[in-house]
């Protein structure tokens, strides 16, 4: 022990990556437990952009263990290239350094052929997917008909689990039967190559994680997307494919709810969503416009042009709860500098006049809800030079206290600007797990 867990407190693309990176100074082992390539995490280090979508961000440390656990979904084709990019920016990714679970899914070309295909045939009502297979490769899974990573290395196993599962895919895969992917022998040998070139990093990631937390090494679980994208307590059907919430790095990594000490919810000090779905905060207009070319909000996998809203504290709220948030990491404080008004959403306010302070359950009720808000002070100063709460603003203290006050939860990081210096750990990160050994120690780097 400890086992600190990160996940994303919002609609995904909330500063994961950089916080991850932050805390892997200080840890023995980074795992991902869900998701896959739909998610893109960006760190910036020394003026020097990375983006991940696979691989953990501890990679980035020189002897941290980085874990891709059974819960992700794997395209090995964008695992190759990611090991490859690195390995070309001279970071280690030995097979010491990178662990893939042996029971985590794969995604196969019909993968990605299905999510093209059920967002077209939606139309207008299309998701919004990053078309990256997630959706279809989950739900192999489910069927039973998945390809896992320990299939790579048998040729045999590998034919007959791959015409199993596209033998109920065949009227869905019609548009495509003439695309050479398709083709039985072309994608058993793709993926046997996939196979002979990742074997040394397959193993027991199970027992490697419970080996570390034995010997009381600090084990960080790291979340892709964000509480409001979890298959089961997002906004559904607009979500992603798996849970990204806390509970499920138990079951994405194989550990019990023991196994966690801490869980620190990422969040952004306003709102974003990429794809289509409710978001009661959303702005549009010159506003928006703006936030979104200071935040940078293009989305690190697909490039696209992120909705971006006010900080939701209705739904803050609900992802504290739903995840056990003991601390908070806010991002990206910084972006709103020079804003003279600024608005937190404290409830909602339904169709018909009802006022929600609680996440509604309904989906119709969510579709037409509308924020309701607090309007703050801003504050004209450029955030990026503070790196203690007192350097801070008082507008901006008053901010974070606000924030921090309703939704229950201590902030314990605050982001002022992409690089992975331009951040404030808060008197709360001392009294928690990660900070009493954190990096930078919090009462040192004041
Ligand atoms: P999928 O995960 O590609 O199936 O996409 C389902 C929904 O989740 C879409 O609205 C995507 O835009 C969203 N989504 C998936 N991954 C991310 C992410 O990493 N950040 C933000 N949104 C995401």
């Amino acid at each position: 022990m400890p086992g600190i867990v990160i996940v994303g407190a919002q609609w995904g693309d909330e500063g994961k990556g950089k916080v991850t990176d932050l805390l892997a100074e200080q840890a023995d082992a980074v795992v991902r437990f869900q998701g896959g390539n739909n998610a893109g995490h960006t760190i910036v280090r020394n003026g020097t952009s990375w983006k991940l979508h696979l691989i953990p961000s501890g990679i980035l440390h020189g002897d941290t263990i980085c874990v891709i656990g059974n819960g992700v979904v794997i395209d090995p084709k964008v695992l190759i290239e990611e090991l490859e990019e690195l390995r070309a920016r001279n970071i280690a990714t030995t097979p010491e350094r990178l662990r893939i679970s042996a029971n985590a899914h794969l995604i196969m070309p019909y993968h990605l052929m299905l999510d093209h295909a059920g967002e077209a045939k939606l139309g207008q009502l299309q998701i919004g997917t990053t078309r990256r297979g997630i959706g279809p490769c989950y739900a192999d899974k489910a069927a039973r008909l998945g390809i896992r990573v320990q299939d790579l290395l048998d040729e045999k196993i590998l034919k007959k689990k791959i015409i199993a599962a596209l033998e109920p895919k065949r009227l869905s895969l019609r548009p495509y039967a003439k695309d050479p992917r398709l083709d039985l022998q072309t994608m058993t040998e793709e993926y046997l190559t996939y196979g002979h070139r990742l074997e040394p990093y397959i193993a027991d990631t199970i027992r490697l994680v419970h080996e570390q937390l034995d010997r009381g090494r600090r084990v960080l679980f790291e979340g892709a997307q964000g509480a409001l994208l979890d298959i089961d307590h997002g906004t559904y059907p607009f979500v992603t494919s798996s849970n990204p919430v806390a509970g499920a790095a138990c079951i994405g990594a194989g550990v019990g709810p023991k196994d966690i000490d801490e869980v620190w919810g990422v969040t952004k000090a306003y709102s974003t969503r990429v794809g289509a779905g409710p978001f009661p905060t959303e702005l549009d207009g010159g506003m928006a416009d703006e936030i979104r070319e200071r935040g940078g909000e293009y989305g690190t996998t697909t490039g696209r042009a992120r909705r971006v809203g006010w900080l939701d504290l209705v739904a803050l709220r609900y992802a504290a709860r739903i995840n056990s948030l003991t601390a908070l990491a806010l991002m990206k404080l910084d972006v709103l500098s020079g804003f003279d008004r600024l608005r937190v959403c404290t409830h909602y306010r339904g169709a018909e006049g009802a006022r929600f302070d609680d996440f509604p359950y309904h989906q119709t009720v969510l579709h037409h809800a509308t924020g309701e808000y607090e309007e703050m002070s801003g504050w004209p100063e450029d955030l990026r030079e503070c790196r203690d709460e007192s350097d801070l603003p008082l507008a901006a203290r008053e901010y974070l206290q606000f924030l921090a006050e309703s939704a229950r939860v201590p902030i314990a990081l605050i982001g002022v600007g992409p690089g992975r210096e331009e951040v404030i750990w808060t008197q709360a990160s001392e009294s928690l797990v990660a900070g009493n050994s954190g990096s930078p120690t919090p009462a040192a780097a004041r």
